[in-house]
């Protein structure tokens, strides 16, 4: 949590660790997640995608090209193949042998230690992957209050309706950076079923945290990779800051 203790300016802003401390290690590895447990973030951010035979797998683009040794869509290739890959050497020969994750198992390592924020990626590419999801936490008794320590999250509105009707209990967010979605209108509809409004930091203006917040819901803002970022974004109010450095974007430091 960052506070500026500095001006005595006791505000908590939730420290959310973007891929995990996707600056220090692998994005979407335990290796990225780890770490953002050891500098003390209050979220890690996770990307779930499903492999083609209906596993749940960490990873953000929707192929396998960037981040592994691979090549593929996410959605064509099956666990086997995506278990097989090497999710690590691309960011430094010390991570080679880290793996993609599967959801249930960082459900298992992390939840109770460090709170997650669940990002559906294109979940249009996965019809169902929300009973799939909702499936996961129901049987570890995750869709009950968690006391905001589960979030699911994504672009896909439509998706999080759903996901809002699945899991009444967990809180919903919806992504952005288009300022289409910053109307009055717009954000009145997001009210109806979101908890969390998440845009891009480039449209985030102390007239928006503030009418998000007029209307009951909460502002995580993404993603920061820059001190000034940082603390624009604590200056503005947001809630939480969603971060590749879950260590430095502390405005004390
Ligand atoms: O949590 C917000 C952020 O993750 C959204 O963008 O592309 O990094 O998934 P992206
Ligand atoms: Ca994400």
């Amino acid at each position: 949590t960052f506070a500026h203790e500095s001006t005595g300016d006791t505000r908590k802003v939730d420290n959310v660790a973007h891929r995990g401390a996707s600056a220090y290690a692998p994005e979407n590895t335990i290796a990225a997640f780890d770490k953002a447990v050891e500098m003390k973030a209050d979220y890690i951010e996770i990307d779930v995608q499903r492999s083609k035979d209906g596993e749940l797998v960490l990873i953000h683009d929707t192929t396998v090209d960037r981040t592994t040794d691979g090549t593929g869509k996410v959605g064509d290739l099956t666990f086997e193949e995506l278990k097989s890959l090497d999710a690590g050497s691309w960011k430094g020969e010390e991570f080679t042998g880290e793996k993609i994750p599967t959801f249930d198992e960082i459900l298992d390592r992390y939840h109770g230690k460090i709170g997650i924020l669940i990002e559906l990626k294109a979940p249009e590419l996965y019809p169902g992957i929300e009973e799939s999801v909702a499936q996961e936490l129901k049987e570890r008794n995750l869709d009950k209050p968690q006391n905001g320590k589960i979030i699911i999250q994504s672009f896909n509105f439509e998706s999080m309706k759903l996901t809002n009707e699945l899991l009444p209990n967990v809180p919903i967010g919806v992504l952005t950076g288009s300022p289409l979605d910053t109307t009055k209108e717009a954000l009145e509809e997001f009210s109806t079923y979101a908890d969390y409004f998440n845009p891009h930091y480039g449209i985030v203006t102390k007239d928006l945290v503030n009418q998000v917040h007029t209307l009951g819901m909460k502002i995580s803002s993404w993603t920061v990779r820059s001190q000034e970022a940082a603390d624009f974004l604590f200056e503005m109010g947001v809630d939480a800051i969603i971060t590749d450095y879950p260590d430095y974007v502390d405005p004390r430091n």
